[in-house]
Formats: structure tokens, C-alpha cells, sequence
């Protein structure tokens, strides 16, 4: 039980850095927070128009999933799901930013990699293949942390599957917003005005 905790914590200590945030900042562009739908993940960085700086933020969002995931493989083996979900939970309620962080698709994408590459490749090529077709990033990243779930049943990683559909709940929760313009037919698309 202890060994959760820390697993949960080692998680959350790594997904609560706020990159998009901090990178923006750092590359004196203000407060992504300002504009487009206010989100600090990689999408949101983008609509600043810097292509750079959001693929950035993409790989350390990205990143900062996958650490803790592989650190507890070594540290907590019997308590990886609890890194992952310590990852996911941080990015998205970090404390550093009074809990109001970003949605998990990146953070996830990481985290998924790191329980098993199988999961992950799961995950990227729905992401990048929904991606492709509807332009949509709420859309491709949904579907990705579904597909991730899914995947772990299939392929054999019953121990991960019952994290990996928390994180999906609390990632479609997140995007409610997302969801409601999706349904309106209003979600912005990459690339798109
Ligand atoms: O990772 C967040 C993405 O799925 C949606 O971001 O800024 O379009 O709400 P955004």
C-alpha cells in the first residue's frame, strides 16, 4: 500500500510540471492560457502559431508520462498503475497551478508507452490516424485513450486495463467542453481558421 503512494506520487511529480505553460513563457509569448480554448496542452500551443514550441511541449507532455511509468517498473513493480495514473492526474490538476492543468491526451501517450510499447502503438497510430482524417485534436485524442484501454484487454495487459479506463473516464470528462462543440460541429480543426 505504501508502495502505491509513492508510485501515485512519483507520478504526479513528474505530470504536474506545466510545460506548455512554461514554455511559452519561456519563449516570452504570454500566457497561453489567454487564448484559443485556454488549454496548456500541445493544441493550444499550436493555435499561437508556433509549430516549434508546440511540438515541444507535445514530446516533454509526452515525456513526463513515460518517465515515471518506466521509474516505477524499476522502483514499484507492483505499483505501476498507480505512476501512470499519478502522471495523468498531475497534468491535469497540478498543484502549481491551483489544479488547473490540461486534458492528459500527451501526458497519456507517454504514460501508455511506458506500461507496454504494444498499448502505445495503439494509441499513436489511432491518434495520428483520426488525426489525419477529421483534423480534429479533441477528436484523435479521445479516441487514442479509448483505443488504449481497449488495446491493454486485447493484447493481454489485464493489469493495466482497469487504470487505463480510469484515465480514459476522467480524459472524456475533461474534454466536456470539446465534446459539446464537436456535437455543434464547431471544434476547431489544425490547420484550419
Ligand atoms: O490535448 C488536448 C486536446 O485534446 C484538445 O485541446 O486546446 O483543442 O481543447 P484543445
Amino acid at each position: 500500500a505504501t508502495e502505491n503512494v509513492w508510485a501515485l506520487l512519483l507520478g504526479y511529480l513528474f505530470g504536474s510540471i506545466p510545460f506548455g505553460l512554461l514554455l511559452t513563457r519561456m519563449a516570452g509569448m504570454g500566457d497561453v492560457r489567454k487564448i484559443g480554448s485556454g488549454n496548456i496542452g500541445a493544441t493550444n500551443v499550436l493555435r499561437t502559431g508556433n509549430k516549434a514550441v508546440a511540438a515541444a511541449t507535445l514530446a516533454l507532455d509526452l515525456a513526463k508520462g513515460l518517465l515515471p511509468v518506466l521509474l516505477a517498473k524499476l522502483w514499484f513493480p507492483d505499483a505501476v498503475g498507480w505512476a501512470a495514473l499519478g502522471a495523468v492526474l498531475g497534468h491535469c490538476f497540478p498543484i502549481w497551478l491551483r489544479f488547473r492543468g490540461g486534458k492528459g491526451v500527451a501526458t497519456n501517450a507517454g504514460v501508455s508507452f511506458g506500461l507496454a510499447w504494444q498499448i502505445g502503438l495503439a494509441y499513436g497510430l489511432v491518434w495520428l490516424v483520426v488525426l489525419a482524417v477529421s483534423r480534429i485534436s479533441s477528436l484523435a485524442g479521445m479516441s487514442a485513450v479509448v483505443a488504449a484501454a481497449i488495446a491493454a484487454h486485447f493484447l493481454g495487459f489485464a493489469d493495466y486495463v482497469v487504470v487505463l479506463v480510469v484515465i480514459a473516464a476522467l480524459v472524456i470528462f475533461l474534454h466536456r467542453a470539446n465534446i459539446a462543440r464537436l456535437l455543434k460541429s464547431e471544434e476547431p480543426r489544425i490547420g484550419g481558421k
